[in-house]
């Protein structure tokens, strides 16, 4: 059975035939199933997200309801991820370039090495092993990226966790009471850190350099957050479809770091962790013929895209909001496969088993879990 709408392709077994139907014949539509406007095609994605009118967050709702008031919801306001306008640019071009400039450092490293992985019991390497190490490990080597101490990385790690599962609108009162308590230890840690001495020279030149820019340094301290949490969902959907990819071409060790990037690479291409996006309008816009009202949302569906332009990284999303973090969560996946396969990890056996998780935009899988047992 083919998917029943882009939403429900993201945790379809093969949605790949279908999204490249949807991009041909269905390029900017109104889903009636869905209630919103579906993108498929590379040029209406485009089209939309280089329109004005359409912003990443509803006008009348900049931060989930759910997270108001307190410190989750006060953080997830401050992504850079989260706004458009001017302070979106400011705080784009500002984390652009510290992000590159430490790219530059590390350019030389192994990814094995930059990976870091997180110090887990390597008798913990199980399914449900595999599932923490999953959502774990792009946050400790997005730590370690960061010149983040590795004392901190595991507290990092769990926070970003807990705040990830309070951001449903139907999280519920413990999770979300929890993603605020989660959101304020971070920041609490985060800030201590810069004002330390143990603070690297690039942090403290960017918390100048914002400085110099008019950016508040409370500012730059929850985009360090964002980086963190933006490196999470879709980092451990990377990471665990390569490992089922791997698994399916009865890839074991050794596998030398060059042919890790390489499947890696493949992952992006052909299995890719991030499907969609979204886009809310906050005036009536015309867009490739089609007259879309203010107040509605448009559904980027980003995997049918890339079945047109498979070579432009469109899991990575395009224009103004694209990712600054593609290169370096690649490195990141590729260091942590080659971390799982070398802890002894059976690929096969893991693509032998498992479902995704029912997530409407990211395709992580889930290795650990009751046959009867809802996701
Ligand atoms: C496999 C891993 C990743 C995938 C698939 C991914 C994908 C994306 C996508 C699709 C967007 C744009 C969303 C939109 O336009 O609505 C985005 C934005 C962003 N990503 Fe990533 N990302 C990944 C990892 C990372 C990492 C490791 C970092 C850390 C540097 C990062 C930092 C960001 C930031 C800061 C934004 C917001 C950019 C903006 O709004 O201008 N991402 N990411």
């Amino acid at each position: 059975m083919p998917p029943a709408h882009p939403l429900h392709a993201v945790t379809h077994p093969d949605p790949y035939s279908y999204y490249a139907t949807l991009a041909r014949d269905q390029p900017l539509y109104r889903d009636a199933t869905l209630g919103m406007w579906v993108a498929a095609h590379p040029e209406t994605i485009t089209a939309v997200m280089r329109h004005p009118a359409a912003r990443v967050r509803p006008a009348d709702e900049p931060v989930p309801h759910g997270l108001c008031p307190g410190p989750a919801g006060e953080l997830f306001g401050r992504f850079v991820r989260m706004n458009d306008g001017a302070a979106h640019a400011r705080l784009k071009t500002l984390l652009v370039a510290f992000i590159r400039e430490r790219e530059q450092e590390n350019e030389h490293e192994d990814p094995h090495e930059s990976a870091a992985p997180p110090p887990l019991p390597p008798a913990t390497y199980d399914a449900a092993g595999v599932d923490r190490y999953l959502y774990a490990a792009p946050v400790h080597a997005q730590s370690a990226f960061l010149g983040l101490p590795p004392a901190l990385h595991a507290d990092c790690a769990a926070d970003i966790g807990s705040f990830l599962h309070a951001l449903p609108a139907n999280a519920g009162a413990d999770r979300t009471a929890a993603g605020h308590a989660a959101a304020a230890r971070l920041l609490t840690r985060l800030k201590a850190h810069l004002a330390g001495p143990h603070a690297t020279p690039a942090l403290r030149q960017l918390i100048e350099e914002a400085a110099q820019d008019g950016i508040a340094p409370d500012l730059v301290t929850a985009n360090l957050a964002g980086l963190l949490f933006q490196s999470c969902e879709a980092g451990a959907g990377l990471l665990g479809n390569a490992l089922i990819m791997a698994g399916r071409r009865r890839v074991s060790q050794p596998l030398t770091s060059e042919a890790a990037l390489a499947l890696i690479d493949e992952v992006v291409r052909l299995d890719p962790p991030l499907h969609n996006t979204r886009r809310f309008m906050a005036e009536s816009a015309e867009i490739a013929g089609q007259r879309i009202a203010a107040g509605q949302t448009v559904l980027l569906v980003l995997a049918a895209a890339a079945r047109i332009e498979p070579q432009a990284d469109w899991t990575f999303g395009a224009q103004r909001h694209a990712c600054p973090g593609a290169a370096l969560a690649r490195r990141h996946a590729a260091g942590a496969l080659l971390h799982l396969l070398h802890a002894g990890v059976d690929p096969a056996a893991l693509a032998a088993r498992f479902r995704y998780r029912p997530l409407p935009n990211a395709r992580v899988p889930q290795f650990d879990f009751q046959e009867d047992s809802n996701p």
